[in-house]
């Protein structure tokens, strides 16, 4: 049997699987024991596993044992089902271990992914499988903005919950932006007061006549921030939070106008943004801003800890510098600091909080505007533009993560029929996911180790709570999976139809999750929204 078995329907598909003879059943008697090391992912395994099967999986040793093995890969993990002595998981790490664990679920079946079995007493039979299994990229992300549409706490775990389950290990935490500021920050109680509410909301594109006039916002306090990094960390997944700057900054500015050009316009009239788009109102090149965002910073910084938030993201996207341009008082810090124009004060604001995270012990990301200007040493790159900033920090020996708004923008809509909801951007299907390729080919080995990996973006303008993220994110989500973790051939020789036959078994998994993904046959008739505007980019080149 290969990996690509559509019996074993593992999505991901493993590196390596080899069927044994016969199955072995998990039942009532079944232990569950841990080594040293393993006892987290014990503890996840009984809570979630044993609340679908029903089965206590009480501790001991000879059915369904976990281990560190150090002579594997730190995410690798071997995991064997012996028909006569049962379930041997072993992992590298924890991490890898976990990973392994995702494995055991899948081959347990859909109703392994409910909360409570459907059918007590029933058979859990598992194939006989030998699987050797590692990643290929170490960063295998999703990046969830919850600024233009806010997603409550136990939306956001059951993301956590959602990536685990396909094997990811980043979720990029999109926390502020013009349109709603999502993170209680102690110091300065406005940013949430007034920067996470909005009097009304665009509905679809920002050309589109509608409006939601219900008053919208949300925001997690610090310590839904601190479950939200626990809960993450029990399933092995960093958390990159992002706190957006010098752009996207109108929530800010609404909160505390001296933040924004008040030679320029008059601050104190700004609200938070309700429409979409670039927003020219950005942040004043002043000390009192790097002094205000280093506050910021710093709570950011003991929210989430360096061991699972080694990168913190600062944005540096669409920074209009028109108000720059007009302001006395922008113009003279060009003059002061020796600067050549508007875009060194954008790169003067990166390199402040590159060093000021350096001194900390973090690592900065920003998107690839952040290039425009000069990167500082050690910053690293989210290529969002095409390919071609990612080439340039990695060819310039600067980490990179690929996520090519041409390929892996889940907002963009995933079929040309008219029916798609609020239609935005390219086409991207569910083959075009599969078939992207996060390293291009032009880079060098050597800077294609500057490829940390991949990961997927979902902007949600046009995405008002869960039910359409989860349109929008499945089943997309899962070619994307399959793309950071396995070890696929180039796109032109990947076996599209050989992964939509596991597809089949992977649905029921979603099934079974609840998870609102689209139909391949196209949406459900609740899952339409006819008459609102989107923005497709017809006639898009495709894909090369
Ligand atoms: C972005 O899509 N503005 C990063």
């Amino acid at each position: 049997m290969t990996p690509t078995d559509p019996a074993a329907g593992l999505v991901p598909a493993p590196r390596r699987l080899v069927h044994g003879q016969g199955a072995y059943a998990l039942d009532a008697r079944t232990p569950l024991g841990a080594a040293p090391g393993a006892e987290g992912v014990a503890r996840w395994l009984r809570a979630t596993v044993g609340a679908a099967t029903g089965l206590p999986l009480a501790e001991g040793a000879g059915g369904v044992e976990l281990a560190l093995d150090e002579t594997l890969a730190p995410e690798a993990y071997r995991l064997v089902v012996d028909a006569g002595t049962g379930v041997r998981i072993t992992g590298g790490t924890a991490a890898g271990l976990f990973r392994g664990a995702q494995t055991f679920r899948q081959l347990l079946g859909p109703d392994a992914f409910r909360r409570a079995p459907i059918a007590p007493g029933r058979a859990w039979d598992l194939p006989a499988v030998a699987v050797e299994d590692e990643p290929r990229f170490s960063w295998r992300g999703l990046m969830l903005d919850v600024s233009r549409h806010f997603l409550p706490k136990d939306d956001v775990l059951r993301y956590l919950d959602l990536l685990a389950a396909h094997k990811l290990n980043v979720f990029h935490f999109h926390l502020t932006d013009d349109q709603g500021w999502r993170i209680e920050i102690k110091r300065y109680p406005r940013l949430t007061e007034t920067g996470a509410w909005r009097s009304r909301t665009k509905y679809g594109h920002r050309a589109s006549d509608l409006w939601d006039e219900t008053p919208y916002g949300g925001y997690y306090t610090q310590d839904d921030i601190r479950e939200i990094v626990a809960y993450a960390a029990e399933r092995h997944i960093r958390v990159v939070p992002e706190i957006d700057l010098p752009g996207h900054a109108q929530a800010a500015i609404s909160a505390y106008p001296e933040l924004g050009n008040t030679d320029v316009i008059d601050t104190t009239t700004l609200s938070v943004w309700d429409t979409w788009g670039v927003n020219p109102n950005v942040l004043a090149p002043t000390d009192n801003t790097l002094r205000f965002f280093e506050g910021v910073f710093e709570e950011v910084l003991e929210l989430f800890p360096a061991e699972t938030s080694p990168f913190v993201h600062v944005g540096g996207d669409e920074c209009p510098k028109d108000q720059w341009k007009a302001s006395p008082a922008a113009q003279a810090r060009i003059a002061e600091l020796g600067l050549k124009d508007e875009d060194g004060l954008q790169s003067w604001f990166i390199r402040h909080f590159d060093a000021w995270l350096t001194e900390r012990g973090r690592r900065l990301i920003g998107w690839d505007e952040i290039l425009e200007g000069g990167l500082p040493d050690g910053a690293a790159v989210s290529s969002w533009r095409g390919y071609a900033g990612g080439v340039a920090a990695a060819r310039s020996g600067h980490d990179v993560v690929m996520c090519p708004e041409q390929q892996v923008y889940l907002d963009h809509r995933q079929d040309g029929g008219s029916d798609e909801p609020m239609p935005i951007g390219y086409v991207r299907t569910l083959e075009d996911v599969y078939r992207f390729e996060p390293v291009p080919p032009e880079l060098s080995e050597e800077a294609a180790r500057h490829v940390l990996g991949t990961q997927a973006n979902v902007w949600t303008e046009v995405m008002q709570n869960r039910s359409r993220v989860d349109y929008q994110v499945f089943p997309r989500l899962a070619a994307f999976a399959e793309v950071a973790w396995s070890h696929l051939p180039a796109p032109a020789d990947r076996d599209f139809a050989a992964f939509e036959d596991r597809m089949t078994a992977h649905y029921a998994r979603l099934d079974a999750l609840g998870v609102d993904y689209r139909r391949p046959g196209g949406p459900l008739p609740w899952q339409r929204r006819p008459g609102v505007l989107g923005r497709p980019i017809e006639g898009a080149p495709p894909v090369v």
